[in-house]
């Protein structure tokens, strides 16, 4: 995919205003001329995240996160740096333009938008006859008996699809959608185009990532047929890739690292109506790897808040090593026989729904107590069966530590030898086990913690000029990058220079054209600390003077070790030599000179 235009990412940062687009997140107080408020990448309660209007960045004093709006927003959603200038250009009305050839957007996919669009405005409408009409009446007692406030109602956009089954139809044809359209929206019966999908039911509309409706859940209320129906998987709603309420969800799971993964609509609904605002549902499959990509950039821990019944169970187990697999610490939440968590905080109220997510049990002690009550450990057939199932959760484990670790609690648990579970383990190829997905995982990388990078007086300066980027063209007239030794430093001003010449400065397309690790943070955290903000001028002056002086210095260092290497017949010779360099090098001797003479 070609590159975005500096040109664009520079009015994209110009038109985006930071401190509405950090308020979507995070609320902000003004101090001065900047704004504070807490982090919206850690929890905290008292506020140590800086926002600065005017230069357009952040900074967090309290974990070191930092950037420009574009970074913001790829942090905040985890998505890739085109994915937010697109996002942001839209949001502000710029056109994306490519760098290079006459590169045109692909043409959207128009249906998808089309249908999005379709299923947002039947939520409106599902959620308008539960909330304002008397046909959903019913429907709105029935969900407030069960202790669900208004408030949820709204989040949720809880709704309620009428009893009369042609008149979605209707309603829609009257909007001029058209037969061959509505056909394949899945809000119809395949064999009846004209009779709804969903009949006299409450209503979930499940949403994607963004946030756009995408299918629908519904609770049957009253008469026969299954208690729930789902929208059908289509192009724009796909089960594998989708979690119920993660965008409601988002937030909260990034500032407490954690997601509680539920069976159904109703619990997640619960946990929210009950304060705890991490929770989503499955949407009628196992926990799934896409889905564990979807949620992995945002968390440390998973809570399983899965039924306890045999697929509850089930689903336990498999999901335990999926997130293993993706090494994400899992705890499980278990409730009393027969009960989820809309049942404990209707009958028990808040606190004791607390109490269930504080005692959840770290996986592996939830394992081997799973295993104690399947097999009969007392034999030594029950305990090597036991044994063998544990061992897919050891595989999917990530580091030795933990696995060494787990094998020695499956030995104090069934009081086994732990030279002979080491045995068994390592063959266990041989055996076959009764907890499944025991495929053969492609080794996935450990991500490599992010070495800090240290600031020398090179990489000092370019954050200077980078703070002071109306400088730049002054600057340039007076140094290149040859006078950088320092890798990080030039490349910053090579993305400084070929910005220049794009006609595009900005700290958001300068940066869009670095790309080692860390940088972006790193300068951000500078320039928010203000340090270049007084007396700039002559700082950049005494800086453009040192830099020049450390590199002519360097040139003349290494030329001077090429001429040791001629032998030198005369002082004669050597005089001759060192004008010809001097010449060819076009040297400011002066310069050095007066840098020997000071020390
Ligand atoms: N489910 C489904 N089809 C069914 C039953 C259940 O798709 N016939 C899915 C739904 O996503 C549902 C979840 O499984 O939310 C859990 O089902 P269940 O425990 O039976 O329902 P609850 O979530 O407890 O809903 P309620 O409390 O309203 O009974
Ligand atoms: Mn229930």
């Amino acid at each position: 995919m070609p590159k975005i235009a500096s040109a664009t990412i520079d009015e994209v940062n110009n038109r985006t205003d930071i401190v509405a687009l950090v308020n979507e997140y995070t609320r902000l107080d003004r101090r001065g001329s900047d704004w504070w408020g807490c982090c919206p990448f850690h929890n905290e309660k008292t506020p140590s995240f800086h926002v600065l209007p005017d230069r357009k960045m952040y900074h967090c004093f309290g974990c070191g996160e930092g950037g420009g709006v574009i970074k913001f927003l790829m942090e905040m959603e985890k998505i890739s740096f085109t994915e937010a200038v697109i996002s942001l250009a839209k949001k502000n009305g710029v056109e994306v333009i490519y760098e290079g050839s006459n590169y045109q957007e692909p043409e959207k996919n128009n249906t998808k938008d089309l249908y999005i669009e379709l299923y947002t405005r039947v939520s409106g409408t599902y959620h308008f006859f539960l909330t304002q009409s008397e046909l959903g009446s019913f429907a709105k007692s029935y969900i407030v008996k069960r202790g669900i406030s208004e408030e949820i109602i709204e989040k949720f956009e809880l709704g309620y699809a009428p009893s009369d089954k042609y008149w979605l139809k209707k309603f829609l044809k009257e909007k001029k959608y058209s037969d061959e359209f509505l056909k394949e929206s899945g809000l119809f019966s395949n064999n009846y185009p004209d009779i709804s999908f969903f009949i006299d039911r409450l209503t979930f509309p499940i949403a994607n990532r963004k946030g756009q409706v995408i299918g629908f859940g519904g609770r049957l209320l009253r008469g026969d047929g299954p208690k729930y129906l789902n929208s059908r998987e289509s192009e724009i709603y796909r089960k594998r890739e989708n979690l119920y309420a993660f965008h409601l969800a988002k937030q909260h799971i990034r500032q407490k690292k954690a997601i509680i993964l539920c069976e159904g609509y109703m619990d997640v609904i619960a946990y929210h109506q009950a304060g705890i605002q991490n929770a989503v549902a499955l949407l009628g499959t196992a926990l799934t790897e896409e889905q564990v990509k979807l949620i992995q950039p945002f968390i440390e821990t998973i809570f399983l808040s899965l039924d306890s019944d045999n697929a509850g169970v089930q689903a336990t187990l498999k999901s335990i090593i999926v997130c293993r697999k993706a090494d994400i610490t899992v705890k499980v939440i278990s409730f009393k026989e027969g009960k989820d968590p809309a049942d404990i905080l209707l009958n028990n109220g808040v606190e004791a729904l607390t109490r269930c997510v504080d005692s959840a049990i770290i996986d592996v002690d939830y394992l081997l107590s799973f295993l104690a009550k399947e097999y009969n450990t007392d034999t030594p057939e029950g305990k090597t069966k036991a044994a063998l199932s544990f061992f897919p959760y050891v595989e999917a484990l990530k580091s030795d530590i933990q696995k060494e670790t787990s094998l020695e609690k499956l030995c104090q648990t069934f009081s086994l030898k732990p030279e002979a579970v080491k045995k068994d383990f390592n063959n266990r190829g041989l055996y076959k086990s009764s907890i499944q997905n025991d495929k053969q995982s492609k080794t996935q990388q450990v991500p490599v913690k992010k070495e800090k990078i240290k600031p020398n007086v090179e990489l000092r300066a370019i954050i200077a000029v980078i703070a002071n980027i109306d400088c730049f063209p002054k600057i340039r007239t007076k140094i290149n990058a040859e006078d950088f030794e320092d890798a990080m430093a030039r490349d910053m001003f090579i993305a400084l220079e070929d910005c220049y010449r794009e006609g595009a400065v900005s700290f958001e397309s300068v940066m869009s054209k670095c790309s080692s690790d860390g940088i972006h943070q790193f300068v951000a955290e500078y320039i928010t600390n203000g340090e270049f903000s007084i007396n700039t001028e002559k700082t950049i002056e005494d800086i453009i003077v040192l830099l020049k002086r450390n590199s002519l210095e360097r040139k003349r260092d290494r030329l001077t070790n090429q001429i040791r290497q001629f032998t030198v017949v005369t002082l004669e010779d050597q005089k001759q030599l060192e004008s010809m360099i001097s010449e060819k090098m076009n040297i400011d001797f002066e310069l050095l000179q007066k840098k020997d003479a000071n020390g």
